[in-house]
């Protein structure tokens, strides 16, 4: 069992992000501990800050610090991740020579109404999070439409194709994490 420090990149109360990462967890109880990392408290960065770190940062850090791997759920807005997922890479990201990424195995995912399903959201918080260090999942990658219907109000996937898609995509994960990983203690 993985546990896995989730970022939802949505503070939507009717976001199909959080609802796909929902799904997944339900999708992958057998294997993951899936923990949703609370970003909606988190200050917009500010260097200043460090002088008397804000609570929920240091929370950011320990979960982050704690998970054996991060799984980073993101919309895509204009072409790119959302603020809510850059705030968290850089507060992650600091201060200098505490890096809470560095090493960390990490997935990328996420959905939109659009045909590319996140691919050029993916592809901008890879490059990000490559120069942070994180051990990133390449294969396989998951660009997922959503469809009316497809994930239901349990959150269970409604197409049998699709679940096993992502049923696949999950078990490459935790096979993964397996050999790329450190088991964090407990
Ligand atoms: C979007 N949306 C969007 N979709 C997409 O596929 N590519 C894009 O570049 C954008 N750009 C964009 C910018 C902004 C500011 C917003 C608010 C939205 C649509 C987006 O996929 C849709 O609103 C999703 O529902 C957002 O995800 P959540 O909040 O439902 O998880």
């Amino acid at each position: 069992m993985h546990n896995v420090a989730v970022f939802v990149g949505s503070l939507r109360a009717e976001s199909i992000n959080r609802k796909f990462a929902k799904a997944l967890e339900r999708l992958g109880k057998d294997r993951f501990a899936f923990n949703f990392v609370q970003l909606a408290d988190l200050p917009m960065y500010n260097d200043d800050l460090w002088q008397s770190p804000p609570a929920p940062v240091l929370r950011l850090k320990a979960d982050i610090e704690a998970a054996d791997a991060v799984l980073i759920v993101t919309p895509e807005y204009n072409r790119g991740t959302t603020p809510l997922i850059v705030n968290a890479v850089a507060w992650g990201s600091r201060p200098k020579g505490k890096n809470s990424w560095a090493g960390k195995p990490a997935s990328l995912i996420g959905t939109s109404g659009g045909g590319i399903g996140t691919a050029v959201a993916q592809s901008e918080l890879r490059s990000q999070l490559v120069i942070l260090g994180t051990v990133l999942m390449g294969q396989p990658e998951v660009y997922f439409q959503t469809k009316p219907g497809l994930i239901d109000d349990n959150h269970e996937v409604t197409d049998e194709k699709t679940r096993a898609f992502l049923d696949g995509y999950l078990s490459k994960f935790d096979a993964w994490i397996g050999r790329v990983g450190v088991k964090v203690q407990g």
